[in-house]
């Protein structure tokens, strides 16, 4: 069921369900989120059986402030805590030693956990809401949420596509398209040096300066750092749509429509590609692209949805540019592709 998030009988349903034990849909800035009471052992299960995940794949605690930070975390070194001052609320996940006894089993039982906080504004009213003591309830509480989507699918940007993957039974609060569209920055802060796991639209350069030293890329980390903790967003074949997606440079495109005849009506494809558009037979869709990584970001997961609800059997996008600012899509059309 989905309800309003912007308006106050929402909130408290949605504030009621969590402190029950239940699971919410939860809009934030990147993708909608499937959340439930982080330290509620019994409602993080039930998030690792609606979306089918492994349960050794930690989840994101979402928290109101850096108070609510250092209830679940500790020992947070200065560059972390610049990137919390610099991002937050914003979206960047913070990777850091876990508090011991706190949130075990929405942090995979690591020692360290995943921390987030969102700037929706539903999603800031809700925790907001979760912190206000009353008696006999918690003062600190965290929402642990993955992606809304079902294990390795495309994550979700609106209500209607959570609705669409877990089905009409979840109460899912309506917080509109999300602005940013892909999933959150991930950097592990819980070594000497920071480590990034998974791009998104905050930048590298951006985490160096706050940083104030080299950011390793999690590629490199396990050759620099010992080995990577595990992440399920960096899996090859994460985010993926049903139809086979291609990833073509123009040239290549170009010479696939003409390998393709004019009069060809199979495989049914849908072309996302930049600039001008190219001449097309029967049985492609051509869709623009827009032009900025961050309005590509916006509307990509959405497009792969859309793609797959008109039925077409291939989806050729075309290569976005090489810059930093491009690495967060690129990653997320790399493993669609793959
Ligand atoms: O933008 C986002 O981050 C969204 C919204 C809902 O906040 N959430 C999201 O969650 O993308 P999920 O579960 O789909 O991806 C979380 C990623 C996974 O790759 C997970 O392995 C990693 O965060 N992660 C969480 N805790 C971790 C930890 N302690 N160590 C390493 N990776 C961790
Ligand atoms: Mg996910």
């Amino acid at each position: 069921m989905i309800i309003a998030g912007d308006q106050l009988q929402g909130l408290q349903i949605a504030a009621r369900a969590i402190r029950e034990g239940q699971l919410i849909g939860l809009p934030t800035e990147t993708v909608y989120g499937l959340a439930a009471d982080a330290e509620n052992p019994q409602a993080v299960e039930k998030i690792f059986q609606l979306k089918g995940r492994p349960k050794d794949h930690p989840l994101i605690i979402h928290v109101l402030d850096h108070v609510a930070a250092s209830h679940f975390a500790t020992d947070i070194a200065e560059f972390a805590q610049a990137l919390m001052r610099a991002f937050w609320p914003g979206p960047l996940t913070v990777i850091l030693r876990r508090r011991e006894g706190i949130a075990a089993a929405a942090a995979g039982a690591q020692a360290t956990v995943g921390l987030r906080c969102p700037s929706h504004p539903v999603a800031q009213a809700l925790l907001a809401r979760l912190q206000q003591p009353e008696p006999g309830l918690r003062a600190v509480m965290g929402l642990a949420a993955p992606s809304a989507n079902l294990f390795g699918r495309v994550s979700p940007t609106t209500a209607a596509h959570v609705v669409d993957d877990l089905g009409g039974d979840l109460l899912v609060l309506d917080g509109g398209g999300c602005a940013v569209g892909i999933e959150s920055t991930i950097v592990d802060c819980s070594r000497a040096q920071p480590v990034l796991l998974r791009p998104g639209v905050i930048t590298l350069a951006q985490l160096e300066v706050v940083c104030g030293m080299p950011v390793v890329l999690g590629s490199d980390a396990s050759d620099a750092l010992g080995a990577t903790p595990k992440a399920s967003g960096t899996l090859a074949s994460h985010y993926a749509p049903l139809a086979k997606v291609r990833l073509l440079d123009r040239a290549a495109i170009d010479k696939a429509l003409q390998a393709r005849g004019p009069n060809d009506v199979s495989p049914r494809v849908a072309l996302w590609c930049r600039g001008t558009t190219p001449t097309s037979g029967p049985g492609v869709r051509v869709q623009p692209m827009p032009e900025s990584a961050e309005d590509v970001a916006r509307v990509l997961f959405a497009t792969l949805r859309s793609f797959d609800a008109q039925g077409v059997q291939e989806i050729w996008i075309e290569a976005v540019p090489s810059g930093d600012d491009w690495a967060g899509v690129r990653d997320r059309l790399s493993r669609a592709a793959h």
